[in-house]
């Protein structure tokens, strides 16, 4: 049987505690803390819509979706292809460049190295420290790209540090890999909850940048599976031909449209983000938690010493909180847990509950 590692928790935590999802505080995924936009609430209650959308084909292939993206992104229709969620374009990508050789950052999300292993690739992993703040550095990255590295991963912000490297830097890494001829796949799923515009800016100065853009986190919308892959348009057309007909939901294609016009609510997200963050962050440190400098909407923290996420874990879930124990993650120990960046009241919970639970 194929091996689960993410999601499904808040319903085994429900199921374990005998409670509705509901009534679970999760601090375990990484979605937008306000929710979808009221626009796409408001698509998605409209009466008989789902339906309607379960008993009609959607659209063949998603040309006003990948329209709007196009305008949006000011880049053209070639270079940009939509699919069925960001994390099918990173094994579509995979399969369609088939490298001998991957090198990624660790820690990071773990379907990277589980869609180069998929087509046979060696991987190769350049470790980043707590002690550095998981910083990943430009100089020592680019020097991993070397003759033989076929492609090279950057998430960006990584997921689960918080790192975002700096726009320039990523210009730069992606020159050096159009001189080394190496594909540079940056992830972008978090990026709107970062002030720093995206790499998909930067896609018609370089041959070998591939960028991957989600609607699932920014808009909380995971279940719809909508996300875009933009690169060099040679490689494009090979993801539009790969790609089979009625793969994205119509509802899916509805809501992503609608979503793309909510820029307000995107900068309303950000503040929230961002005060929060910075609030979690001071007030973690005084519980003698160590988070990490994270410029996305959650903070990876170091437990102190005797202290296990499972255990952290389980004390919170008897108060009906839920975080991310991270020791599955390469890279990471039993001593890491993730929690995600919620709304004032929320995050004010987890850490009167923290105090509790951190004693002794
Ligand atoms: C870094 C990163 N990329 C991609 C994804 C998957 O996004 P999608 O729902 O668009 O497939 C996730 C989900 O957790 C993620 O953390």
């Amino acid at each position: 049987m194929r091996e689960l590692l993410h999601g499904g928790g808040v319903r085994a935590a429900a199921a374990a505690l005998g409670v509705p999802e509901g009534e679970i505080l999760d601090f375990s995924s990484n979605l937008n803390p306000l929710g979808p936009p009221p626009e796409v609430i408001e698509l998605l209650e409209e009466e008989g819509i789902l339906l309607q959308e379960a008993t009609t084909h959607p659209p063949e292939y998603p040309f006003e979706l990948e329209k709007a993206l196009a305008d949006r992104w000011k880049v053209d229709e070639g270079s940009l292809a939509a699919v069925p969620g960001s994390v099918y374009g990173i094994y579509l990508i995979f399969q369609l460049l088939r490298p001998e050789k991957t090198v990624m950052h660790v820690p990071t999300f773990s379907e990277y190295s589980r869609a180069a292993r998929s087509v046979g690739s060696e991987i190769v992993a350049h470790k980043t420290s707590k002690e550095r703040g998981f910083r990943l550095c430009l100089g020592e990255y680019s020097w991993r790209i070397e003759p033989g590295i076929q492609v090279a991963v950057l998430c960006n912000p990584n997921n689960p540090t918080g790192y975002l490297m700096p726009l320039d830097e990523v210009d730069a890494l992606a020159r050096w890999c159009d001189r080394e001829g190496c594909y540079l796949l940056v992830d972008e799923a978090f990026v709107e909850f970062t002030s720093q515009g995206s790499a998909v800016d930067l896609v018609r100065e370089h041959s070998h940048l591939v960028v991957l853009r989600s609607f699932t986190k920014a808009f909380a919308i995971p279940g719809l599976r909508v996300g875009a892959v933009v690169g060099p348009e040679a490689l494009m057309k090979r993801v539009k031909e790969s790609t089979p007909p009625w793969s994205i939901s119509g509802i899916g294609q509805k809501a992503c449209i609608l979503a793309l016009n909510c820029q307000g609510y995107l900068e309303k997200t950000r503040a929230l983000v961002k005060e929060e963050r910075e609030r979690l962050r001071r007030d973690l440190s005084g519980l003698g938690l160590s988070p990490v400098p994270s410029w996305a909407n959650y903070l990876l923290l170091q437990l102190p010493q005797g202290l296990t996420g499972e255990t952290l874990q389980s004390r919170l879930l008897k108060y009906k909180i839920l975080i991310r124990c991270c020791d599955n993650i390469p890279g990471l120990t039993h001593r890491y847990i993730r929690i995600s960046v919620r709304r004032a009241e929320e995050n004010q919970q987890l850490l009167s509950t923290l105090q509790e639970c951190t004693k002794g």
